[in-house]
């Protein structure tokens, strides 16, 4: 084991390739300001977790109490934002999480951390694009009473063919991906305002039609059904970490890193809470376990006209979470490539739009396949798990890096180190436990043998480090 945990790249290493990779083969484009990455870190975050599975936690876990499942899970992860915003503006190289972990706990554990990665980003697109394809195809029937096939719109596990429209939609955000930062991200900003200002329309016309008889009973399910509930809607606060993959494409990372991943979470935070209370208030939470339930909920109401505002809002909305995902995915692959652990072929940056088209291409193609055929709440449940190893090792990751390298510059320190990375990384441990179904552990970790098998056949014996 302790031969496992040395091969690791010392940081101040890690800094130093990123700054002399500057030769143009594998640089990236600096375009990226203070707002531009809390756009990014909004327009992942919000999406289907607050416009698709609050219902369905509600309805199913927790009853009301779904306020205090957002509580929790919004806890489990302002922790890790912590940590992430400390590891950020000290190792501020793409890679995200696990680029941290190479420099802390070793090759190995990056492997692991990267190999999560990948339920996180590239499952978590696929999740979110059958998401959207739902309320697509509500939307075209609402507004214009065309109805696709139910083949076309169904994966085979659900008497379908498969899923034609989230296969699209992740071929067109990958195709712009490939064409550059840039014009995503102007792209991203644009579509975050709409977002939120959808977001504020609804607690704004929500709140006038709430009944507080509804908030009763409060917590149907009792704690362990809070706790179910925020196993469930984590997945609404994934995506601040992904911030963190865009470093290398930042102009002042250091200050501007810190600041979009805690800034972009604390917004979600306050407005999650809100919206569930307010959408538990206008419906009873028995009515909410639909595909689409806040528009619903002002539907219900009589609120028709409103409901289709929403509902066009969350479309736009889901769009930006699966850029963000598919561009989060793409530079994990660039910096686990860089290093010798996937293929060169995934690092190579197009000449003119100077971003990974290959890696991104590839993706693309294979999350729309995925896409086209997965069941919504298995890959959700896959996607909450590796994200919260993902934490638990980058909060493990601080405390290391603290210990080695002290006199590291550093942007941002989380507070009582190392008393909250730990508190952060035993959180997300026990929201594993307590909070998500024993089939998605026992997948994890099929997931996880897999991962290591690709690791000793392949990746070792390749990895830059070797000599
Ligand atoms: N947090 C993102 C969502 O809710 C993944 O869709």
């Amino acid at each position: 084991m302790n031969a496992l945990l040395e091969r690791r790249k010392p940081v101040e290493q890690i800094i130093a390739d990123s700054l002399a990779a500057g030769d143009g083969e594998q640089k990236l484009k600096r375009a990226l300001g203070v707002w531009g990455i809390t756009a990014l870190g909004i327009g992942a975050i919000v999406g289907t977790g607050i416009f698709v599975l609050t219902g369905h936690a509600a309805a199913t876990s927790a009853g009301p109490a779904i306020v205090l499942s957002f509580v929790v899970a919004g806890i489990v992860s302002a922790l890790a934002a912590l940590c992430y915003a400390e590891l950020a503006s000290t190792v501020p190289v793409s890679g995200s999480a696990y680029t941290y972990v190479y420099a802390t706990l070793g090759e190995f554990v990056a492997w692991i951390v990267g190999w999560g990665l990948i339920l996180e980003y590239a499952l978590g697109a696929a999740t979110v694009a059958i998401g959207w394809s739902g309320y697509f195809g509500d939307f075209l029937h609402a507004t214009f009473g065309i109805a696709i096939p139910h083949a076309l719109t169904t994966n085979p596990f659900e008497g379908g063919i498969l899923n034609l429209p989230a296969a699209i939609i992740i071929l067109l955000i990958s195709a712009l991906l490939i064409r550059g930062t840039q014009e995503s991200n102007t792209v991203n900003k644009i579509i975050v305002a709409v977002k939120l200002a959808i977001v504020a329309f609804f607690i704004i016309i929500g709140v006038q039609h709430v009944d507080p008889a509804n908030w009763h009973p409060f917590a149907p399910f009792g704690v362990s059904g809070i706790l179910r509930g925020a196993g469930l809607v984590f997945f609404a606060y994934i995506g601040f970490d992904a911030v963190s993959t865009s470093a290398e494409e930042v102009k002042n990372p250091e200050r501007d890193l810190p600041r979009g991943i805690i800034g972009s979470l604390a917004v979600c935070t306050v407005l999650y809470i809100i919206v569930s209370g307010v959408l538990t208030g206008i419906l009873k939470y028995t009515q909410l376990n639909v595909p689409s339930p806040v528009s619903y909920s002002l539907i219900r109401i009589g609120l028709g006209w409103a409901g289709a505002v929403v509902a066009v809002g969350a479309i736009a909305g889901l769009t930006t979470v699966l850029l963000v995902m598919l561009y989060g995915q793409s530079r994990v692959f660039f910096a686990m490539s860089r290093d010798g652990l996937l293929p060169a072929i995934f690092s190579r940056v197009h000449p003119t739009f100077r971003t990974p088209y290959v890696s991104s291409a590839l993706i693309g193609i294979v999350v729309a396949a995925v896409a086209a055929i997965g069941k919504l709440d298995v890959v959700a449940n896959l996607v909450n798990i590796g994200t919260l190893a993902a934490f638990a090792l980058v909060s493990i990751g601080v405390v290391v890096l603290r210990r080695r390298s002290p006199d590291l510059k550093r942007g941002f320190r989380v507070p009582f180190s190392p008393v909250v990375p730990i508190v952060s990384a035993v959180a997300a441990v026990a929201l594993i436990v307590t909070g998500l179904p024993p089939e998605t552990i026992v997948a994890y970790i099929v997931w996880l043998v897999i991962g290591l098998a690709v690791y000793f056949g392949y990746s070792r014996n390749r990895s830059k480090l070797r000599a």
